[in-house]
């Protein structure tokens, strides 16, 4: 199981995007938050953005849809070039056939399950996915507290994954940091997005290298 370091943009820079992406060279992600002020509270890009981004850099594009009617406006994210696309199975009347539509447009098909969305009810969904995004704060906003109360989730779909024996990732997004990341990967997670931890830091590129030598460090 690798580790992956995906920075969010959500606290970076908006006015000088290019400039922040240079600052996390061995980031493996880019994790672009899209919002649309109706499943969250807040407003950011959309795919015309993720698209300019992906001109902006040579890291591919992690974009997690938090926006109603995932199953209708997901397909445009893949079209501007996103090569993950991750959708709220909160917001997917039907994730299987969502799912197998993003794979099909070439791009690697996520789900992402809020705090208070449990997990087994989508054990038999894994194999139709390449990763699932557990939440570890509510949606909507970067720097706020890790809840703590997500970890069995965590533990639960690692422990699912393995029964399985499928290849999803499992990717943690929200308060992630040097305080919280080693119990994320204690508990299972693979894939860590960290925002503020990361742009608020006074180097972003060794603050991605820190939080890989915690993994690292956890799975000792
Ligand atoms: C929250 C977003 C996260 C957020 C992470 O809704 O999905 O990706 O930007 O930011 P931090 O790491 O600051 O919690
Ligand atoms: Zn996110």
């Amino acid at each position: 199981m690798g580790i992956q370091i995906t920075p969010s943009i959500l606290t970076a820079d908006f006015a000088d995007l290019r400039a922040e992406l240079a600052r996390i060279p061995s980031a493996d992600w880019v994790h672009v938050d899209v919002m649309d002020n109706h499943f969250v509270p807040n407003l950011t890009f959309g795919p015309t953005m993720v698209e300019a981004l992906t001109n902006a850099t040579p890291l591919p594009i992690d974009a997690h849809l938090m926006i109603t009617d995932a199953d209708r406006n997901a397909a445009a994210y893949v079209e501007a070039g996103a090569r993950s696309v991750t959708f709220h199975v909160e917001a997917a009347a039907a994730p299987v056939r969502l799912a197998r539509e993003i794979r099909k447009q070439g791009a690697r098909a996520s789900m992402a399950l809020k705090p208070a969305t449990p997990i087994d009810p989508y054990e038999d969904l894994l194999a139709e996915l390449d990763m699932v995004l557990i939440m570890t704060v509510e949606p909507g906003f970067g720097g706020q507290t890790f809840l703590d109360l997500c970890l069995p989730k965590i533990r639960r779909a690692r422990e699912l994954m393995d029964k399985h024996g499928v290849e999803t990732w499992l990717q943690v997004d929200g308060g992630v940091s040097l305080e919280t990341i080693e119990r994320c990967a204690e508990a299972g997670a693979d894939v860590f997005v960290a925002g503020s931890a990361v742009f608020d830091a006074h180097d972003p590129d060794a603050m991605v290298a820190a939080l890989r030598e915690k993994v690292a460090d956890a799975r000792d």
